[in-house]
């Protein structure tokens, strides 16, 4: 609906912008080159080091094979949507907006919290937090992190953003969060 807004005001200009609904490109496309090293903030090798990018070989382990037994689930939990839906990133969307590159091998990557990257990554939208936010960056709040750290889960853990939100904290230096 905000999309048809935007074409509608600014006719042909945001056509070219937004080029097509934005896709999944993968961590790798994000941060291997751009969002890593000390001056930028490390948001790569934080990520790497963060249980979100184990997510999916969580789920060859015993716990999750006990897990999914429990639950009924025949098979492999690396395969079964039950588990898959909070365990990688782009879980449930559209085939044809999740490129090659964004696989579930990567775990809960950079997009997961921060929304299809294809037309934010580009370097005129990327100048401002504004232009990134009107080209499908999302803002990282707490409604996204309770998609799945919530009851569903079937190892639950209380999940107090806040405090959790602190862990692999990943900002720009010299910039505050926001929250
Ligand atoms: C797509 C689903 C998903 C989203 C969105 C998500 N997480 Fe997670 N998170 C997970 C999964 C799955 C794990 C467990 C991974 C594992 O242990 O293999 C996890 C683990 C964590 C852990 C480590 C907990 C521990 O036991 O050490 C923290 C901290 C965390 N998440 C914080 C957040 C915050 C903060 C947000 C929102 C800004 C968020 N997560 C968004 C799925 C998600
Ligand atoms: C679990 C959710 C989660 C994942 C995964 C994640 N981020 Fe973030 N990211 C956040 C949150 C929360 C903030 C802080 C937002 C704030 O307070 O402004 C943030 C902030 C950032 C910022 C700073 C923005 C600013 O204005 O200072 C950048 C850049 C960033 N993330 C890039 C990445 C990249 C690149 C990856 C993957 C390697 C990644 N993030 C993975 C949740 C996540
Ligand atoms: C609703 C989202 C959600 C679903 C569905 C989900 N998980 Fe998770 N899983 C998480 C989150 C979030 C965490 C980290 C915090 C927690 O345990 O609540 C996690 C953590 C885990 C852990 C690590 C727990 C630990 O204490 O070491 C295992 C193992 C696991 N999940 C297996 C599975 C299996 C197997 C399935 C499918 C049967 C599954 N999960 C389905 C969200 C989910």
């Amino acid at each position: 609906m905000i999309k048809t807004g935007i074409l509608l005001v600014l006719g042909c200009f945001t056509v070219s912008v937004f080029s097509a609904d934005p896709h999944y490109i993968g961590t790798d496309k994000c941060a291997k080159m751009c969002h890593k090293g000390e001056k930028k903030g490390r948001q790569y090798e934080i990520w790497q080091k963060s249980k979100h990018a184990g997510a999916f070989t969580t789920l060859a382990n015993e716990k999750s094979r006990e897990v999914a037994t429990k639950m009924g689930i025949k098979g492999d939990p690396q395969k079964a949507p039950e588990c898959l839906r909070c365990h990688v990133t782009a879980f449930g969307v559209k085939k044809e907006l999740v490129d090659p590159t964004c696989t579930n091998e990567e775990g809960v990557g950079c997009e997961a919290c921060h929304g299809p990257g294809s037309e934010y990554r580009k370097l005129n939208n990327m100048k401002s937090h504004d232009l990134a936010v009107a080209a499908g960056l999302w803002e990282p709040n707490e409604a996204v992190c309770v998609k799945c750290h919530n009851k569903e889960s079937p190892t639950y853990k209380p999940f107090t953003f806040k405090e959790e939100v602190k862990k692999d904290a990943h900002l720009i230096p010299g910039k505050a969060a926001k929250k």
